[in-house]
């Protein structure tokens, strides 16, 4: 097989690193990748945008893949997969109707809404003076409706947070296309990340995981794609998976259905799970998670385009995901500044002694150049560890990020610290 990849962060490096590991997997194209694509044997960067539908098409077709995988939701959104079917290409990834479940908050809440799934309330403005009118209660969740690069969320803990929250997104911050805002309650508890592939016609969960968002130890300070993730989470109990299940998973699936959307690819699940021990989904988004992705794809033992094809082709009911033993721990590495401004260009050092530990390293933000990896973006690198326990796995990632150096590097040193100490079986 030969498999397209739309994309170039962590995601796309393991998603590549583990297409390769099966015998079936012959070649893979990434479009535009990273310098760890760009490192793996018998895979290829080609540097074309992640929104030229048309230079990924001819390429596609060109090279004839057998799958075409995209990462990112912005050209989900945009109806890359669209585009590419139209050509007679097999896509995963859902249809620019499907990617709305992201691409829309308030598309989303009426989707919860119909399908009678456990959410936080909410009310969807498009005027700035009635949506700061409604706030009775505080803390308040302000959302921008549309992709945001996840910028678009602000915790409010008081009026004036909360109001320049709105006159940010309507002054045109994330655009000038996204001007309605979703306004929600607050909820407390641990959030998690339940990721599922659907076929359109069956919808199964994979191992549920946790992320780190904030930049800050101790979960402090503004949030980011991700600084670190850990899978399997001991917060989803198998009791509680199967309520996730049957109370979010298959009532989405059954309301896209009826909303006549074939839905091919992930549906990701940001869940909190409240001190009472209740699932509320916070968000959908419509592609894999990034660290998540990371930490997950190093436990799985399925080969990956076995599952990804079983979705293109409607048999995902029929094949079986399975799991290696053990956990795994991802902790990223970025660039100081992030997510604010940070510098690129940062020769790194040390992958090899890192990988030496026993640890995968994906990179996300980096380039090759004159023979040297070189940082490119605000996450850099994951470092992932997969162990018999929790506490081995942090140590074991944590020894490999030590092997690694660039100016200006950044990593939470608490990745993992909610499971710390836990032994799973
Ligand atoms: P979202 O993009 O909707 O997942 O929001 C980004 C982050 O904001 C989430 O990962 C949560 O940490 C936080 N968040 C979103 N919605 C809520 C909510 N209703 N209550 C508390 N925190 C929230
Ligand atoms: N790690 C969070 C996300 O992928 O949205």
């Amino acid at each position: 097989m030969k498999v397209l990849i739309v994309g170039n962060g962590g995601r796309e490096h393991a998603l590549a690193w583990k297409l390769l590991r099966s015998p079936q997997v012959k070649q893979v194209i990434c479009t535009p990748g990273n310098g760890g694509t760009a490192s793996l044997i018998s895979c290829q960067n080609v540097p074309l945008a992640i929104d030229d539908f048309e230079g990924i098409g001819q390429l596609a077709l060109a090279e004839q893949v057998d799958l075409v995988v995209i990462g990112p939701e912005l050209p989900l959104s945009l109806g890359i997969t669209d585009h590419l079917q139209a050509q007679g290409l097999t896509v995963f990834g859902p249809t620019q109707a499907g990617a709305r479940l992201e691409a829309s908050k308030s598309w989303a809440k009426t989707l919860m809404h119909q399908a009678g799934i456990p959410t936080a309330q909410s009310t969807t403005f498009t005027d700035p003076s009635l949506a700061k009118a409604s706030i009775e209660t505080l803390p308040i969740v302000i959302k921008a409706n549309g992709l945001a690069a996840g910028k678009g969320v602000v915790v409010a803990s008081n009026l004036e947070e909360a109001h320049q929250a709105i006159d940010g997104i309507f002054s045109g911050e994330f655009g000038a296309d996204n001007l309605k805002i979703v306004v929600e309650e607050y909820l407390v508890g641990q959030e998690v990340s339940v990721l599922a592939l659907t076929d359109g016609l069956t919808i199964r969960a994979l191992v549920p995981a946790q992320d780190h968002k904030p930049i800050g130890e101790g979960d402090t300070g503004p949030n980011t794609g991700g600084m670190g993730a850990y899978a399997p989470t001991p917060v989803i109990t198998p009791e509680l998976m199967e309520r996730i299940q049957t109370q979010v998973l298959e009532p989405t699936l059954k309301t896209l259905q009826a909303w006549g959307i074939d839905y091919r690819g992930v549906i990701y699940a940001g869940l909190m799970v409240t001190p009472a021990g209740e699932p509320q989904v916070l968000e959908f988004n419509c592609r894999l998670g990034d660290p998540e992705t990371q930490a997950m794809l190093a436990l799985l033992a399925t080969p990956l385009e076995e599952l990804l094809l079983a979705c293109c082709e409607q048999r995902l009911a029929e094949v079986s995901i399975t799991w290696k033993p053990g956990v795994a721990v991802c902790v990223v590495i970025a660039s100081g500044g992030y997510p604010g401004t940070y510098q690129t260009g940062k020769v790194i050092t040390g992958l090899a002694q890192a990988e030496a530990q026993g640890a995968m390293v994906f990179h996300a933000g980096t380039k090759t150049h004159d023979g040297l990896v070189i940082t490119a973006g605000g996450r850099v690198l994951g470092v992932t560890a997969v162990r018999e326990t929790f506490d081995q796995a942090i140590a074991a990632a944590y020894d490999a990020v030590d092997c690694i150096q660039f100016e200006g590097a950044y990593c939470r040193r608490d990745i993992g610290f909610r499971v710390a100490g836990i032994v799973t079986s």
